[in-house]
């Protein structure tokens, strides 16, 4: 069994993230949560307070790069290692490239890349050989789907990114895994009429992750792909 990792979430307090908090809490002993809603965070520490984990809670806006700086000189000033990173917080923003708002793909890349960008490169130093690095990354970091080109095109970049963090924090014995799920249940499929089983759930999804972790650090899960059993939702 590993030591009590410290372990730092984004996007922690809902969805897949919320999960991921669920599944590693218990064996944490210090778990840094980012969001923006403070209340949410809050809420989030009160829910997890009977467990052997200190809970520090960090309100941030990531889609602002000057917010993401902040964040990062906190971080460093309060964390002396770090275990596991999970870069989860993103959003997805449907439309057509040709009529969507140019906003669209600026805030998307923001958040689901460079806010990314900057969290390793500001951190990594932390992060001991065996630690590992785990992005939320999509099915749609690999293939376009209809409606949502710009989301792909962000999937995509943070994919390449991904692969070349995994290049260069080899030497460092850092792991370096890219989560990519179907459709799974959140927040952003509220109102959306399906079959329950068209979407996973999201502790489907941190359950694998959790696996990738308890992997040994000899070896490295380095692509999950994890979809429902149907297939996606085109
Ligand atoms: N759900 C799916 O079908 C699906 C499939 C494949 C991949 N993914 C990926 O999985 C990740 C999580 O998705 P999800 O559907 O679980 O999300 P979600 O339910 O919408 O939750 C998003 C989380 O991120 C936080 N967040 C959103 N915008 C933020 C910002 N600007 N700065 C900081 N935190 C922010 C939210 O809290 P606040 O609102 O308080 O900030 C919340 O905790 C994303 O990277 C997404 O692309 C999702």
């Amino acid at each position: 069994m590993k030591n009590r990792p410290t372990v730092l979430i984004t996007g922690a307090t809902k969805g897949i993230g919320r999960a991921l908090v669920d599944r590693f809490a218990p064996a944490a002993s210090d778990l840094h949560v980012v969001a923006r809603n403070v209340q949410d965070l809050r809420m989030l520490k009160e829910e997890l307070s009977a467990l052997d984990c200190t809970v520090h809670v960090h309100p941030c806006d990531l889609s602002d790069p000057s917010a993401v700086k902040q964040l990062i000189v906190d971080l460093q000033k309060e964390i002396s290692h770090l275990d596991v990173l999970i870069n989860n917080a993103g959003v997805y923003l449907p439309g057509l490239l040709l009529t969507e708002s140019a906003d669209n793909l600026n805030y998307m890349m923001q958040l689901n890349v460079l806010s990314q960008y900057d969290l390793v490169r500001g951190l990594h130093a932390l992060m001991p050989r065996g630690a590992h690095l785990i992005h939320m990354a999509s099915v749609a970091s690999r293939k376009r789907f209809d409606g949502k080109p710009s989301y792909s095109i962000t999937k995509h970049a943070q994919g390449i990114m991904i692969d070349a963090f995994r290049h260069e924090l080899r030497p460092l014995g850092i792991r370096v895994t890219s989560v990519m799920p179907g459709p799974t249940w959140s927040h952003s499929w509220e109102g959306v009429e399906f079959p329950e089983n068209r979407l996973l759930a999201a502790e489907h999804v941190a359950n694998a992750v959790w696996h990738a972790w308890e992997l040994p650090p000899e070896a490295v899960m380095e692509e999950l792909v994890i979809r429902p059993f149907d297939g996606d939702i085109e």
